[in-house]
């Protein structure tokens, strides 16, 4: 039995007092969300990270948006496992299609990424999706499938169930134009039969697999009730507290 899970993905948002401030009002939704087997979580900017860490409740999942694949060294501006460890931080989201667009991440890189975080012990939350063109032009599942394939080169057997997968199609991010409750169960679904492949049943059965894109607190109900779909990374709709309470109360 797969265990749901709500990420809250604030992107570029949040001083680190808003974090503290965010966090410290979680309380009750996290003994909520532990009551119904629900794990949940937020992905502050680097620069929250400690004070956000420092003060969330017991149970609040405390994520990064990105980390290096390497420990230490000559790589201005960059973050590594060992950094984030010692801010107690166990998650790091991987291959936004943000990080993708802006910053040229590529698939290659986020496997390496996601080979450090596994040797860390740490949780690579690991984001595909693809762009409105590829969607137009039929092209989603070779897009996709190229995504997981690069992004799990050389994953092993036993890390591979560890890696929770997003699919975010880049077309309903932070547009409002949310993809249709069964295209998204079309594509997790696919992405678990790619897994399968790459594995075998037992991981593609264990593996959690999350839709992102202007997933609300109207909505979530009808993503999460698909037998595919195992929870969301929400951007927008987490930066508000009431709203980010919602979105769990709503799935209940
Ligand atoms: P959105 O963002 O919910 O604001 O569309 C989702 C994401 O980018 O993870």
């Amino acid at each position: 039995m797969r265990r749901k899970l709500l990420m809250g993905n604030w992107k570029m948002n949040k001083t680190s007092p808003e974090a503290k401030e965010f966090v410290e009002a979680c309380g009750d939704i996290v003994k909520t969300a532990k009551e119904h087997n629900i794990d949940i979580g937020v992905a502050p900017t680097y620069l929250s990270l400690c004070c956000a860490s420092k003060h969330a409740p017991e149970g609040l999942i405390i994520s990064s948006q990105n980390v290096h694949h390497l420990s230490s060294g000559a790589y201005t501006g960059e973050v590594s496992t060992e950094m984030l460890q010692a801010l107690n931080v166990q998650w790091a989201i991987i291959g936004h299609s943000e990080r993708r667009t802006y910053n040229n991440e590529t698939s290659e890189a986020c496997n390496l990424k996601i080979k450090k975080l596994l040797s860390a012990k740490m949780t690579p939350l690991y984001c595909c999706g693809e762009s409105l063109k590829t969607y137009e032009d039929g092209q989603t599942k070779p897009f996709v499938k190229d995504q997981i394939i690069k992004g799990f080169k050389d994953v092993s057997k036993e890390d591979a169930a560890k890696v929770v997968i997003a699919y975010e199609p880049i077309w309903s991010i932070g547009t409002g134009k949310n993809a249709s409750k069964e295209i998204a169960e079309d594509i997790c679904g696919y992405i678990r039969s790619i897994i399968k492949e790459l594995y075998d049943q037992n991981v593609a059965d264990n593996i959690r697999i999350l839709y992102g894109g202007s997933v609300k607190p109207n909505n979530i109900k009808e993503y999460l009730s698909s037998p595919n779909i195992d929870g969301a990374l929400v951007g927008g709709a987490s930066l508000k507290i009431e709203s980010y309470k919602e979105l769990l109360t709503n799935i209940l």
